[in-house]
């Protein structure tokens, strides 16, 4: 069984907060899993991919994720406009526009949460 963990970013690194799901859904973007967790991180838009709000750092655990097999979602042109090339290098995207492509993937997900 897969699981997504969200990391607030926004604190020290000793002092970080955290909220996991204990699932991980092919047909939820990021943003629907933090908010099945009564979490904040940053949409201002409703998940439309127009404000940029929600931008997150996506970490995949390697060991998950079979040689040829893309563990997310393909980037989005609205993902594009919002995040620089540098950035989507990094593993960030939007978390409206960004979903698991398999159920049994541990994501850790740093966001700037409001609990
Ligand atoms: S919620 Fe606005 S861009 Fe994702």
């Amino acid at each position: 069984m897969g699981t997504i963990e969200f990391k607030d970013n926004k604190r020290s690194p000793e002092s970080r907060q955290s909220w996991s799901t204990d699932f991980c859904e092919p047909h939820l973007n990021l943003l629907a899993h933090a908010q099945a967790l009564e979490i904040g991180i940053g949409s201002r838009c409703g998940g439309h991919g127009v404000c940029g709000g929600d931008k997150v750092r996506v970490w995949v655990r390697l060991d998950d994720v079979k040689p040829g097999l893309e563990a997310l979602s393909p980037i989005t042109d609205q993902e594009r406009e919002h995040l620089s090339a540098e950035e989507l290098d990094s593993g960030y995207r939007l978390a409206c526009q960004c979903y698991p492509n398999r159920s049994d993937l541990k994501l850790r997900v740093d966001a700037s949460v409001t609990p």
